[in-house]
């Protein structure tokens, strides 16, 4: 098996890396234990799945020797630092599930990769969460200055609308669909909307169902993306579609629920990011405290197992995720 962290320092120089490497690697174990193996052997092993896509990202990836060689540093710094890759796995897995474990479905589950480092750039910047660390590093923002890392998070950006508009092996109106979806996901309507609300809603003006829906913007729709383009690319019906929207809702509340948590809870050198700074947040554990939203939480993902239940292809590969995420975040 390809060991995950090798294959992220192919990417990222070691000069980059500002927690102490042991630390980092630490990291990286607690967030990736040994994968258990799946109820059922024909599911995709977890690790094999996140070092292909560690390697699909590689290619991806700019070289940092073409101009502009800063630019393309920053994106390779944040897009091949060790992310957990759950929503190109939730492609993947998807895809898979429908007959279809290709390069188009990781086309699609790498566009949204893209499309979420950009965001998490952004969402570290000064004017938004002010952070210090992500995926183990400095913010990029630190590393390469600000005006730097927001052309890296517009690069990543279009290169995710570039790449949906010529994956190969699926037909135009698939392509077409892709890029219509993906600029819904992305804007005033979907991650943008998210990201204003909860920058300048204070958790005290809003309550549960408030939250859930900011929430649904902010997290859900990469959530719902990640599981519909790897439907799309595998040909499943608008019911199928549908029923994944739902899930990946209710799997991106869950999901944010968690990463709250682990903002209260997690330390640094296991998160790779910031902690305790999401105080004055519209979060669910700030208006209902950890045990009533990891619960909540708990619900939501048993909810979306349902979903799961309804769909009329494999959903077991993605049912497994769900309970890998839920072993690991929730328990
Ligand atoms: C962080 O996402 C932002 C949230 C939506 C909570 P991830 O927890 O997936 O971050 P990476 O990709 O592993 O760094
Ligand atoms: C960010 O949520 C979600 C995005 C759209 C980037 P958070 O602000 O909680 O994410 P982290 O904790 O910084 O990763
Ligand atoms: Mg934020
Ligand atoms: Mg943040
Ligand atoms: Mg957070």
């Amino acid at each position: 098996m390809t060991d995950q962290s090798q294959a992220v320092n192919d990417g990222v120089p070691s000069e980059h890396t500002d927690i102490p490497t042991a630390a980092r690697r630490r990291a990286s174990k607690t967030k990736h234990p040994a994968a258990r193996p799946p109820a059922r052997d024909d599911i995709p092993n977890f690790d094999y799945l996140r070092s292909i896509i560690q390697r699909h990202l590689l290619l991806l990836a700019p070289t940092a020797r073409t101009r502009p060689q800063r630019v393309h540093s920053a994106i390779r710094y944040s897009l091949l630092a060790p992310g957990k890759r759950i929503r190109p796995m939730l492609s993947m897995l998807t895809a898979y599930g429908a007959g279809r474990f290709d390069t188009a479905a990781m086309d699609a589950g790498c566009a949204v990769e893209l499309v979420h480092t950009a965001s998490l750039v952004l969402d570290d910047l000064p004017s938004m969460d002010d952070a210090e660390y992500r995926r183990g590093q400095l913010c990029a923002h630190r590393r390469f200055g600000e005006s730097t890392a927001i052309l890296s998070s517009i690069a990543m950006l279009n290169r995710a609308f570039g790449l949906l508009s010529s994956i190969e092996g699926v037909d135009y109106r698939t392509r077409n669909r892709l890029v219509t979806a993906l600029a819904g996901v992305v804007g005033s309507a979907g991650l943008v909307a998210g990201q204003e609300r909860d920058l300048n809603e204070r958790n005290a003006d809003l309550n549960l169902s408030e939250v859930d829906s900011l929430n649904r913007l902010k997290t859900g729709v990469l959530f719902v993306a990640s599981v519909q383009f790897g439907g799309l690319v595998a040909g499943l019906d608008d019911e199928d579609l549908g029923r994944l929207q739902a899930f990946g809702e209710l799997f991106g509340l869950a999901f944010q629920t968690a990463d709250d948590i682990v903002d209260v809870q997690g330390a640094l050198s296991t998160a790779g990011k910031d902690v305790k700074q999401d105080g004055a947040k519209p979060t669910v554990v700030a208006l209902a405290g950890v045990d009533t939203a990891r619960r909540r939480a708990g619900e939501q993902l048993q909810e979306a197992r349902e979903v799961l239940a309804d769909c009329s292809f494999d959903t077991a590969p993605l049912a497994a995720l769900v309970a890998d995420f839920e072993r690991r975040s929730l328990r």
